[in-house]
């Protein structure tokens, strides 16, 4: 069975099972290289279709992730109806009225009203869209509720399937489909949805708010937030905290409760936050916040263990996006096994959707749990690109015999590296195929990618991709989690401490890794392979290929971009080895 699974909002995106395995999933921005392009993905569906030979016959389905669908989701949606402007009239309406406390209490429940009133709306404009414009049935054509979404991404990507005992399945996000969460429970095929966190209790928003409260970008730079956590003193945090942060939450009868409840982060942080933190130091309150999140996730997470006997847990929202929350996680010692989806945030709705719609229609899914589900090039292709942007005028062009040994050796000699080849990642991580690789164990190494190429804030740590014999010498693993897909954080040992120091978080010493096997990448174990035997370190340095500000370059062009705009001299495009000439 075919089916396409369609995210339309922020980071939108678009998946593909194709003959029942998960086969594609790839995001807009990286066609539009605008970072989180909110909206229908338009290009990310125009490549699906045309790579795997598809159409409105050839395709059984084609499934939304979200049932309320509105606002900046529907942009490049025609306008077939007017009366979709409520939400967005309320939206404003809460932005110029948040001066009140109270306001925050009440809004919820008209967000909610007004969410339900345009949710038929926004379906009608996107069934038009695929009648028309790609010739799809009504009928083939459906609506998933969001945290369902969110939940079957990691029963899908897992193969939780095969499990022979129940699931515990936790999601927990800003807010989709008029909820901030879910708990539900999953066992060969049957989801069973227990409980549900209400529209306005989602500590995701608190982390949100406080990110723009920080002057950052929220559903964006909260791992800058989670990055500082780490450096202030734990005396001054832990008083913040207790001054100011741990009345926010409390998990009252198994539930999130929220003591101010938010609709609109950006409300919730000119009022409560400003009212709370003014004058209060940005260290201070990153640590505060990363304490508060981690304090009630971590209880709440116990409670449903408890509550429901089952040991083995899967999550899926943007919450676990915070590696050092999933690492209390997975310490948890009653905990015996976590699924944490890779890149747990919206766009990973698309890919529950298709795992969902599948079995909506008793058949399973089969994913290869791998993230390399984006766009390949051919030797052809990176020929007929070289060759038709006359790019041997700045840079030299070589064709290694063993271009993996090529690259360790520049690594080895000191030198910052690109490396972009097989098929690209799907979701926010590098895991080594779209990658700016360097030396582990010089601290140097960071100061020349921060300065040269990423203008990273300085207290932002880097990652490592390790290979899969050393990962236990260098990081405490405790076997609970896949350690592949830089989504959980660990303890460094000595060794790790010494070889990949710069690739560890600066204060703590953590590290999320990515681990490499030859069966999960097994061009690039064969770099670090090389890299071992020269350097006597089984890793490398491993950040997203990419300008500061960019989203991960996903296309040739965008390499070239990247390069040409800043220092970075070395780059491996396939089976070549690209130097930038100098001038
Ligand atoms: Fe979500």
């Amino acid at each position: 069975m075919n089916i396409v699974g369609i995210y339309v909002g922020h980071n939108a995106t678009v998946s593909l099972i194709k003959d029942n395995r998960l086969v594609s999933a790839i995001s807009e921005e990286k066609f539009t290289n605008v970072k989180n392009t909110c909206g229908f993905p338009v290009k990310s569906l125009e490549y699906t279709m045309k790579e795997y030979e598809l159409n409105a016959s050839n395709i059984d389905h084609v499934v939304f992730s979200s049932t309320h669908i509105g606002g900046g989701s529907l942009h490049g949606v025609p306008p077939d109806y007017d009366s979709d402007t409520n939400v967005s009239q309320f939206w404003d309406l809460q932005y110029r009225l948040f001066g009140s406390s109270i306001a925050q209490d009440i809004f919820p429940k008209i967000g909610e009203m007004l969410l339900e009133s345009g949710k038929d709306n926004g379906q009608i404009r996107l069934r038009k869209l695929l009648i028309d414009e790609y010739g799809f049935k009504n009928s083939q054509i459906s609506f998933v509720d969001h945290h369902l979404c969110h939940a079957y991404a990691p029963i899908g990507f897992f193969n939780l399937h095969k499990l022979e005992e129940p699931v515990l399945v936790i999601t927990q996000d800003g807010y989709g489909d008029c909820k901030c969460g879910t708990v539900g429970i999953y066992s060969y095929g049957n989801y069973e949805l227990k409980e549900v966190t209400s529209l306005g209790d989602s500590l995701a928003y608190i982390y949100g708010a406080a990110t723009l409260y920080m002057g950052m970008h929220i559903n964006e730079h909260e791992y800058k937030i989670m990055g500082m956590a780490s450096y202030p003193s734990e005396k001054y945090g832990l008083k913040l905290y207790e001054k100011k942060f741990s009345d926010l939450v409390d998990i009252v009868n198994g539930e999130i409760c929220l003591k101010h409840k938010i609709f609109v982060p950006w409300a919730f942080a000119k009022t409560i936050l400003k009212e709370r933190l003014m004058g209060e130091r940005f260290d201070n309150i990153a640590f505060a916040l990363q304490h508060l999140i981690e304090e009630r996730t971590v209880q709440f997470v116990k409670e449903k263990i408890r509550k429901y006997g089952i040991k083995k847990v899967a999550f899926g929202g943007g919450l676990f996006m915070n590696v050092k929350l999933n690492k209390l996680i997975q310490e948890i010692p009653e905990m015996e096994m976590c699924y944490f989806m890779p890149s747990s945030g919206d766009e990973s709705t698309a890919i529950g959707a298709v795992f969902y719609a599948l079995e909506s229609k008793d058949e399973f899914g089969v994913s290869d749990e791998t993230v390399y589900l984006g766009k390949e090039y051919t030797k052809k292709d990176i020929e007929a690109y070289l060759s038709e942007n006359n790019i041997e005028k700045t840079y030299d062009i070589d064709k290694p015999r063993i271009i993996e040994r090529e690259v360790a050796q520049l690594i080895h000699s000191g030198k910052i590296v690109a490396r972009f080849d097989g098929r690209g990642e799907w979701g926010a991580r590098s895991l080594g195929n779209r990658a700016i690789l360097a030396d582990p164990s010089k601290l140097e190494s960071v100061e020349i990618i921060n300065n040269a190429i990423k203008c990273r804030d300085f207290w932002m740590p880097f990652a490592p991709s390790i290979n899969e014999k050393q990962f236990q010498n260098y990081a405490r693993f405790n076997g609970k989690v896949s350690p592949f897909y830089m989504i959980t954080a660990f303890d460094s040992t000595a060794e790790g401490k010494t070889q990949i120091k710069a690739a560890l978080h600066r204060k703590d010493k953590t590290l999320r890794p990515n681990v490499v096997t030859s069966n999960n990448n097994f061009e690039y174990h064969d770099m670090i392979t090389h890299y071992e035997v020269l350097s006597g370190i089984g890793a490398v340095l491993n950040t997203s290929l990419n300008i500061h500000g960019y989203p991960m370059v996903g296309q040739i062009n965008e390499l070239f971009f990247t390069m040409d705009n800043s220092d970075l001299n070395y780059a491996q495009l396939g089976g070549y080895m690209l130097r930038k000439k100098v001038s």
